[in-house]
Parts: C-alpha cells; sequence; structure tokens
C-alpha cells in the first residue's frame, strides 16, 4: 500500500533537534477539502528555471520583489515564506504519521520520496510567487553547482539587499570560496579538500557528479532510494544523489556556529534558507538529466511509489492533493523545464 496522505489536521508536534527554538511546524487548517492536482494543459506557457549564476539585473529585481511579497504575507497565510519554510520541517521532523498507524512517523527522505516530494514542494513555491507579481511564467532559479561557473554560492544570495539572503551560513563558504560537493569526506591522504586549487576542486566536483549520476545510479532504486511504504519505518534507505551531493551541499552552507547548523544543516530549518529551494532546484534537475542517460534510466513504476501523495497550499491558498505520478513528467504535466547549459561531467569518468 501507498502512504496514505499526510492530513493537515493531523499534522502534530514535530521532534525538533535539542537547541532548537521551539515552534510548530503545522500549516494551517483548511476551509476546504483539498482538491485533486489538475496538471496545467499543454497550452499553458513553459516556466523556465535560470541558472543563478546567469541571471540579468531585471530577473534579480523580479525574483526579490516576489520573494519580498511572500516573506510579507502574514505567517498565517499558508503561501507565506514563514509557511514555505515550515513545510519542510513539517514533513521531516516527524510533525505527520502514516494514516491510521500512529507511531509510525513519515519522512520524506532516505527514501524513494525524496525526488517527488521535493519536486512537488518547489513547484507551488514557484507558482506562489508567480502569482505574487502576477506572473504565469515566473520560474524560480537553480543553483547550478555541477557547473564550474556555478561552484561559488551564486551572488543574487549573498547580497544583504536581497532577499535571498541570509545570516545563518558558514561565513566560510562565501564567494569567491567553491563548493565542495562531497564535503565532509576525506580524500586518500585523510585530508579534507580546503587546500584545492579552484581548478583542483572544479575537477574534483565534476568527477563527483560522474560517480553519483552514473556510477552509483546505475539503477532507478540506486538513483531514487528505497521503497517506502504504508507501515514501513522511516529511512529505508536514500539514493545516490540524496547523499552526495544533497546531504553535503546542505552541511556545506549551513552555519557550524548554530547548534544544529542552522539553517541549511539541519532538516527542520533548511526551507528557511532561500538557498534551499535553488539548492533543490538543481536536485530536481539532476532527476531530469538521470533520465537522459541511459534505457534503464526510468522512473519507478511501483503503484505505491505512483499512487504516494501530498497536500499542499497553491498560489490561491487552496489545498492541493498531489500525487508523484503527477509530478514525473516536469515539462508536460508541470509544465516547467531547466535552461540548457552544457553539462560538464557527462565523460568525466573518475
Ligand atoms: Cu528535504 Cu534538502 O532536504
Amino acid at each position: 500500500e501507498p502512504i496514505a496522505t499526510p492530513q493537515v489536521e493531523k499534522c502534530g508536534a514535530a521532534k525538533l533537534p535539542d537547541g532548537a527554538v521551539p515552534t510548530t511546524c503545522c500549516p494551517p487548517a483548511s476551509a476546504k477539502a483539498a482538491k485533486i492536482f489538475t496538471p496545467p494543459g499543454l497550452d499553458t506557457p513553459l516556466r523556465v528555471r535560470p541558472a543563478a549564476h546567469l541571471v540579468d539585473q531585471a530577473y534579480i529585481d523580479k525574483f526579490s520583489e516576489a520573494l519580498r511579497k511572500m516573506k510579507a504575507l502574514p505567517a498565517s497565510d499558508p503561501r507565506s515564506f514563514r509557511q514555505q519554510a515550515m513545510i519542510h520541517c513539517a514533513y521531516c521532523d516527524g510533525a505527520y504519521e502514516h494514516a491510521g498507524l500512529p507511531n509510525i512517523e513519515l519522512q520524506v527522505h532516505e527514501s524513494w520520496l525524496f525526488f517527488p516530494f521535493h519536486r512537488c514542494y518547489l513547484y507551488f513555491f514557484e507558482r506562489i510567487l508567480g502569482s505574487l507579481i502576477n506572473d504565469p511564467t515566473f520560474a524560480m532559479p537553480y543553483w547550478n553547482w555541477d557547473s564550474a561557473a556555478g561552484m561559488k554560492m551564486p551572488p543574487m544570495y549573498t547580497n544583504p539587499r536581497w532577499p535571498m539572503f541570509n545570516v545563518f551560513r558558514n561565513p566560510d563558504h562565501m564567494p569567491p570560496k567553491m563548493v565542495d560537493l562531497d564535503f565532509g569526506d576525506k580524500d586518500e591522504h585523510n585530508s579534507s579538500h580546503d587546500n584545492f586549487s579552484e581548478s583542483a576542486m572544479v575537477e574534483h566536483n565534476l568527477a563527483i557528479m560522474y560517480r553519483q549520476m552514473r556510477t552509483n545510479s546505475s539503477t532507478p532504486e540506486m538513483f531514487f532510494g528505497k521503497a517506502y511504504k504504508a507501515g514501513d519505518k522511516p529511512n529505508p534507505g536514500g539514493g545516490s544523489i540524496e547523499s552526495t551531493p544533497h546531504n553535503t551541499v546542505h552541511d556545506w552552507v549551513g552555519d557550524p556556529l548554530q547548534p544544529n547548523h542552522e539553517d541549511m544543516g539541519n532538516l527542520y530549518s533548511a526551507g528557511r534558507d532561500p538557498l534551499f529551494y535553488a539548492h533543490h532546484s538543481n536536485i530536481d534537475r539532476m532527476w531530469n538529466i538521470w533520465k537522459t542517460l541511459g534505457r534503464r534510466n526510468v522512473d519507478i513504476c511501483d503503484p505505491d511509489w505512483l499512487n504516494a501523495s501530498f497536500h499542499l497550499y497553491d498560489e490561491n491558498a487552496e489545498l492541493v492533493q498531489i500525487t508523484v505520478a503527477d509530478c514525473l513528467d516536469s515539462e508536460r504535466l508541470m509544465r516547467y523545464k531547466y535552461q540548457d547549459v552544457p553539462i560538464e561531467w557527462l565523460d568525466k569518468k573518475p
């Protein structure tokens, strides 16, 4: 059986880590029952998500305006930035249980729910931003950390004048520092990658991408993560990309001086950093790219995956039920795609 849709009204206390400021992660209740997701038709204009390091000032202004408006919404509004951030906490820190199975906590990480959950979450985040600036074609950026020119924190996120800025990040990892895609791992001499030159870091990161996207993702299970069904214990096992570079980039961005490396370094707080959404946008892009890399790189066909579903609020603050099957094809079913950039790691066999 698929895990039944977590019900907003059954959301309870999250299990926050020690040192976290107590907070509730549950979304506001909905006056109406959730409506079933209907894909935007093929005549809906495509949103094209740009690489964050390639955007122009006009895009930055537009994105800033949308994000400012989202941050200005009252905290009780499910579209507000605060509530958007809390979605992550609710789905990741034990605020939900499997329907009818009390004490079985729901967790969207470390399993095959990882890719589809975050895709749906970002999808509505993007639609809300677009609606706040009356631009139905607005597309969120992606942090193109798998390309040499995108390996620094994108500049628009590090300028305190813009709402993409966040103070709770590792101060040693500000530009021009290059991201380390397997941050925390040691090299063969048991030292960190801190002393790598820029070009050595680029080569290292591209080799990591090749390894994670090709060598370590040769089956759907290796890519998506292990099956996770009704009644299963959380964290059966995540896919290759979820561990590296997903987790590693979270850790690289988070502030080691905060008790739980907030914001990006902990699940409950990660959504508070606008960079979270750009990071996940690139993770989501990897799903699309992976499917082009081989004949056997296909979506899982187990109905317990396809029929798993989530409740999320849309741009009209209405609760929507969306299934994994609804989100398999970002372009045809959800009407967004990614700006094409050269994929530099495709032939970087380590
Ligand atoms: Cu839900 Cu990047 O984690």
